[in-house]
């Protein structure tokens, strides 16, 4: 499994429900790498999205605890067991966790590639990705040159768990 995500300095990935901000290079990233593949989201992101709509062109798989929920145009799990079985036999590189936190907090020992775009500003935030700066199971291998949209600069960063000796 992959993940991925945008952070600021403080690994923040959200405020009040909403990203912290957009980038349109960040959101060409994402569109990207997650085309064609199955992305895994928690109920509460699927709501920050235009109309509250699942992701175009990507099998998106929503979790909810909320067994009456229906959604035509995705898979809706109702927990990380039913996931598994679902997952289950198929090749794990192409399943991108797309948050938000309690969704990364739950997969991202499941990950080995995180791909997470730095941005070096610090917003108010109250939703958080674990800092895989400050996790010694976790490497950053990749780091793209410094980039910028209007006053805010910002990285792309691929970080890889590290292989146990
Ligand atoms: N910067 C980024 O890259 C990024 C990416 C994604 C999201 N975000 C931000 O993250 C914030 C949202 O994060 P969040 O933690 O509040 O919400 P979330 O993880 O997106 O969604 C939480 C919801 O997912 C469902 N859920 C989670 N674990 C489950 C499980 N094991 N079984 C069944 N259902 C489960 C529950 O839905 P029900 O309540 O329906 O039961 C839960 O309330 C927002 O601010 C968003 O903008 C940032």
């Amino acid at each position: 499994m992959k993940l991925i995500a945008s952070v600021d300095k403080n690994w923040g990935i959200g405020y009040k429900g909403k990203l912290l901000v957009s980038i349109p290079s960040d959101q060409r990233f994402f569109k990207n790498e997650t085309v064609g593949k199955t992305v895994v989201l928690g109920r509460r992101t699927l709501d920050t999205f235009p109309g509250g709509r699942p992701l175009a062109e990507r099998e998106n798989i929503i979790l909810t605890r909320d067994r009456s929920y229906t959604n035509r145009d995705a898979i809706v799990v109702n927990g990380t067991d039913e996931l598994e079985k679902l997952l289950e036999g198929r090749d794990s590189d192409g399943v991108y966790i797309i948050g938000g936190q309690s969704v990364y907090e739950q997969f991202i020992d499941r990950c080995d590639i995180a791909y997470v775009t730095k941005i070096d500003y610090e917003f108010a935030a109250d939703s958080f990705l674990s800092n895989l700066d400050d996790d010694p199971e976790w490497e950053c291998t990749e780091e793209s040159e410094e980039k910028t949209y209007y006053d805010l600069c910002y990285r792309f960063c691929t970080y890889v768990r590290k292989k146990k000796d």
